[in-house]
């Protein structure tokens, strides 16, 4: 049983909701393990074939790390040692080998827009609000926020973002790459389960092999992420899903995947 956050299981679709609602769900140490477990707990559900990730309530998706418990960090290397345990979360869910999405239904600052950046595909309802305000507290970014942000919008625009604090509106997000689709907010949750559902309904294999070759790719060099690709599509290419799928299209059918 969690206590800071849900998991629900809609057909083939796994649902995490971070459930603080008082503290506009913000990361407490406590959430972060739990969201560790839960999404262990999902991954190795065979059933499961993406995840969703969002926050209870209207108002916030995460708010931030919980900055009621930055006091009791007593010295530089806890501090160092606290970021790196929220990587190392975050990290897990940007390599995971099923999808995730998130649905940010309000407020994703700080930690919530860096758990936001860890996923694959961003959806925000029209009503959130991203940013990074560390730099109102007088602290950075610790849990990849001046990294993952860099990459997604580049340097200019993580600059004004981080350097500045000041939240942006869904569809600001959106013109700049930080999420990539903006729906009403009462359409949110459709949407994310409509497409968790879409990319569940997809070849599990190669699925995974996707996003690990644009995870992998997007980090080094072009010639080293071509080598990759062709790499991984020979390993596609040896599974039965590859026989079924060529053939479904070719005897114009729907394929029925193995996950093999
Ligand atoms: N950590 C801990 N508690 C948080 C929190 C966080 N990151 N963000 C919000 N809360 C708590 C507030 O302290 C408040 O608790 P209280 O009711 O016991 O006073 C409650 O959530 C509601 O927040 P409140 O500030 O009253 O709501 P608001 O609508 O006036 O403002 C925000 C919303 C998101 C603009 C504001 O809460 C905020 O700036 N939060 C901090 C964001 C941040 O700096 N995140 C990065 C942390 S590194």
């Amino acid at each position: 049983m969690y206590e800071n956050l849900t998991v629900e299981r809609k057909g083939a679709v796994g649902i995490i909701t971070i459930n603080r609602p008082k503290s506009l769900n913000a990361l407490s140490r406590a959430t972060v393990a739990e969201l560790a477990a839960a999404i262990e707990e999902l991954n190795a559900d065979d059933a499961i074939r993406a995840i969703i990730l969002t926050g209870a309530g209207e108002k916030a998706f995460v708010a931030g790390a919980d900055i009621s418990e930055f006091n009791s960090l007593r010295s530089a290397e806890e501090a160092a040692e606290y970021a790196r345990a929220g990587q190392a979360v975050l990290n897990r869910i940007e390599r995971l080998p099923k999808p995730v999405i998130a649905a940010i239904n309000g407020y994703a600052l700080g930690g919530g827009c860096e758990l936001a950046m860890a996923c694959d595909i961003r959806i925000a309802a029209d009503t959130a609000r991203l940013g990074q305000p560390e730099i109102n507290l007088g602290i950075i970014p610790g849990y990849g926020g001046t990294q993952r942000l860099t990459r997604l919008v580049g340097k200019g625009m993580a600059k004004l973002l981080v350097l500045s604090g000041d939240p942006i509106t869904a569809q600001e997000a959106q013109r700049i790459g930080l999420v990539d689709v903006v729906v009403p907010a009462a359409e949110l949750m459709p949407k994310a389960t409509e497409l968790a559902e879409k990319l569940a309904s997809k070849a599990p294999v190669a699925l995974r092999l996707c996003k690990q070759a644009i995870n992998e790719g997007a980090e080094g060099s072009l010639a080293a992420g071509l080598d990759h690709e062709a790499a991984l599509f020979g390993v596609v290419f040896d599974t039965e899903d590859r026989v079924e799928g060529v053939s479904a299209f070719l005897e114009k059918r729907k394929p029925a995947w193995k996950g093999k």
